[in-house]
């Protein structure tokens, strides 16, 4: 009750039934509904709040209407690759369920959805014939939407590379293969969609993918290998977006999604604050420093030494292409402090006991979200700020009332919305907010065993169900404000 006195309070419980059953001490579950909600910390008005999904996480429909195999069609085909070989062939169906799905996003009264394209869909073979089938799907999702007030935030590359494309992501050609793609579909749906994303967490698609294999393409490739594919993640990422910039619309707003990791001061005095904000840039200098600063720092390519990247004339300033925005997807903290180590800084080790979710890597600290935007803030600028993904894994259990009580990611939502809220109230140019995830979904190599939805999918029928956390979202929605 921060946002009223306990005088207010009183005065506007007077002559209710609620203050006559606050003064008779029989409190009853009528008079608690009238009890005014006491949401002490609002957002600005205007504030987006949205929900995020990925193609091959949730469409299904592999083979259809000309798709062709993505590279994660074929690794989680591949044996030992995924959770007991579960694939994306069906997932959550929504190529077919997409009508559905729109309403469940309207129920929560989201104002954004943030969803990707599937490359394959639309170039089966990565470029040259494009298959129309394949973009109607997206006119009808965007058309849906558009008619639920629901604005679309595309993704243009969530992980699932057209497997025809020869060697991936260790071709330079793909970097100019997907500007191609990225104009492409920007060209065509800029008319209805006014925010892009191009890539979503290079380290995923390039560290996970060709340094330790856990994701596809599966690969365990040396440093100088895995230096030049990130090169090539971030070069691809500053051709789509000078390509977007010269096909869209006029007023398109352009932007990245990216897992930065991020450091949170192990205590709030200037020291630690400074080596959280060195440890930004160093931390991130393969991807997002050198895509906001278009170069690599010095301490990179020492480190990296003769494995460092091969650059050619132009890429950098490719890479380094002015954005409208940065999306930051937030789930786990690094705690950091001063040190007088080289570097000005040193990452705490987490003792066993720390707390985490469902996923073993997601270590719970809620401030991280604050952190996030405000390292990024104060060092680079940015004109403005979206928390493109933010949710967690939880082992949810249909009770025997038929429902999900989360508790346990409510407690993950509304603690690192309280630290959102920080952000917001210390004017960092935070616009929007979409949580991870709409619905449970292919969690990659985890399969399905790792639940991140507000609503729970039985994938045997394809049944949705709210948790407690759909109805606990949607009332943070409603007041624009979190308790
Ligand atoms: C990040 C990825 O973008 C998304 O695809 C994934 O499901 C969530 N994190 C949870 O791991």
């Amino acid at each position: 009750m921060t946002n009223l006195t306990r005088r207010q309070f009183g005065k506007t419980l007077a002559g209710t039934a609620a203050a006559a059953a606050l003064a008779t001490g029989s409190f009853s579950r009528m008079a608690l509904a009238q009890v005014p909600s006491a949401k002490s910390l609002h957002f600005p008005s205007g504030f987006l709040w949205g929900c995020a999904t990925a193609s091959y996480q949730i469409e299904g429909a592999a083979n259809e209407d000309g798709r062709e195999p993505s590279i994660w069609d074929t690794f989680s085909h591949t044996p030992g690759k995924t959770f007991q070989g579960d694939t994306g062939d069906v997932a959550d169906d929504s190529y077919h369920l997409y009508k559905e799905d729109v309403k469940l996003l309207k129920n929560l009264g989201v104002t954004g959805y943030r969803f990707s394209v599937s490359w394959s869909r639309i170039f089966p073979k990565g470029t040259g014939k494009v298959n129309e089938k394949g973009l109607s799907y997206y006119d009808r999702v965007v058309d849906e939407l558009l008619k639920n007030n629901i604005a679309p935030y595309i993704t243009l590359f969530h992980w699932d590379l057209p497997g025809a494309l020869p060697g991936g992501w260790q071709s330079r050609a793909t970097s100019h293969a997907f500007a191609g793609y990225a104009a492409y579909v920007s060209r065509r749906f800029s008319d209805r969609v006014s925010h892009f994303f191009t890539t979503n967490e290079f380290v995923c698609f390039t560290d996970l993918g060709y340094k330790s294999g856990k994701f596809a393409p599966g690969l365990k490739l040396p440093d100088a290998q895995v230096n030049q594919i990130r090169h090539h993640a971030i070069l691809g990422h500053g051709l789509a977006v000078q390509a977007i910039r010269a096909t869209a619309k006029s007023g398109t707003q352009i932007g990245l999604a990216e897992n930065a990791n991020v450091y949170v001061p192990v205590i709030e005095t200037r020291e630690h604050i400074e080596a959280a904000r060195r440890a930004t840039r160093e931390g991130n200098a393969a991807f997002l420093t050198a895509v906001l600063e278009g170069k690599y720092t010095d301490a990179y390519l020492q480190r990296a030494g003769a494995n460092a990247p091969k650059v050619e004339a132009g890429d950098m300033k490719a890479i380094g292409s002015p954005l409208d925005f940065v999306g930051l997807n937030v789930y786990t903290p690094e705690y950091v402090r001063a040190s007088a180590s080289p570097v000005g800084y040193s990452v705490e080790r987490r003792q066993a006991s720390y707390p985490r979710m469902a996923s073993d890597w997601i270590y719970i600290g809620p401030e991280v979200i604050y952190w996030a935007i405000r390292n990024v803030s104060d060092i680079w600028k940015p004109r403005a700020l979206y928390i493109t993904e933010n949710g967690c894994s939880a082992d949810d259990v249909v009770n025997a009332d038929g429902r999900i009580e989360d508790t346990d990611r409510v407690m993950y939502l509304r603690n690192h919305l309280t630290h959102l809220h920080r952000a917001a109230s210390e004017g960092y140019p935070i616009k929007g907010y979409f949580l991870w995830s709409l619905l449970d979904n292919y969690e990659w190599a985890d399969g399905y065993s790792k639940r991140f939805g507000v609503h729970y999918v039985d994938f045997k029928t394809q049944k949705r169900t709210p948790k407690l956390s759909a109805e606990w979202y949607r009332e943070v929605i409603s007041q624009n404000a979190v308790e």
